[in-house]
């Protein structure tokens, strides 16, 4: 296992190779979907200075439109139907296909909510027991907890409930720190040959979490989301990644609290 090995680590190697091994299905459709952010995983520094939340680049893309109607497209992912229609129709299908419709469980870590909306909205119409996790980092848990705080897992974790996010839908939260993630990730490529990146790791952590905790859950489908050659400058590879990020307030936004209000209390957390 990554990093430092304890017994508990190392308890779990035979679940991880079930897992990685039989039944964790492997897809890229994120790209497909078109919910990738960059060619290279970066946090923005720059003209935003760093620290600088997804909030902002999504403010100036819509000054920029603003200030210069009919110039610009803008992919919205967080907000455009194409984003989990995609998923529906294509990562859904693929999986229920590859499993056979054997799926007890899907679960992905949320960015967009695109990947659990649109694959667990398939998933459900086939089998309306199927039962559906979303994934969030430990040191922003958001759905969890209500908190944020910055973390290290690139793609997920943005600190409001976007459009693309059903919330109706979800049986519980799993959350997985970004050392957890980070070394899973470093794990899959040693061990299973996986070159993946942060947030394919916390998916795979947080499935052995799910089967820990619900052993009759057989079969637990999650998402290889991209490949490790987009992370060669961060930690995965090696490299440090020391940033400086200011302490600041993050308000949840009004629609974000309302949807916690209505779906929250009824999800099992798993951490
Ligand atoms: C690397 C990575 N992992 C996970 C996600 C989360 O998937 P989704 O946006 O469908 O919730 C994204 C989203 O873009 C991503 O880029």
């Amino acid at each position: 296992m990554p990093g430092r090995a304890t017994d508990d680590r190392e308890r779990s190697v035979p679940v991880a190779r079930w897992l990685a091994g039989t039944l964790l299905l492997m897809c890229l459709a994120a790209w497909a979907a078109g919910t990738c952010w960059a060619g290279e995983m970066r946090v923005a520094t720059g003209p935003l200075g760093s620290g600088v939340t997804v909030r902002q680049p999504v403010r100036s893309v819509k000054e920029l439109k603003e200030q210069n109607p009919g110039k610009y497209w803008e992919p919205a992912q967080f907000s455009n139907p194409d984003n989990p229609l995609a998923h529906y129709e294509t990562t859904g299908q693929e999986i229920w296909e590859q499993t056979a419709g054997n799926v007890d469980a899907f679960i992905a870590s949320q960015g967009t909510g695109g990947t659990i909306t649109g694959v667990g909205r398939f998933l459900r119409e086939k089998n309306p027991k199927v039962k559906l996790y979303a994934i969030e980092p430990t040191e922003a848990p958001l759905l969890a907890h209500r908190k944020w705080g910055s973390h290290h897992i690139e793609g997920i974790g943005d600190g409001f409930v976007p459009l693309n996010l059903d919330l109706s839908m979800l049986d519980g939260i799993i959350t997985t720190t970004s050392d957890e993630a980070l070394e899973m990730a470093q794990w899959l490529s040693r061990e299973e040959g996986l070159f993946c990146g942060i947030s394919s790791g916390c998916n795979v952590a947080a499935a052995l979490k799910l089967a820990k905790r619900h052993p009759e859950l057989n079969t637990i489908v999650t998402m290889i989301n991209d490949s490790g050659q987009r992370y060669f400058s961060t930690p995965l590879c090696g490299e440090p990644k020391a940033l400086d990020i200011p302490d600041r307030e993050h308000p949840m936004d009004a629609r974000t609290k309302t949807e916690l209000d209505k779906y929250q209390r009824n999800w099992e957390i798993i951490e």
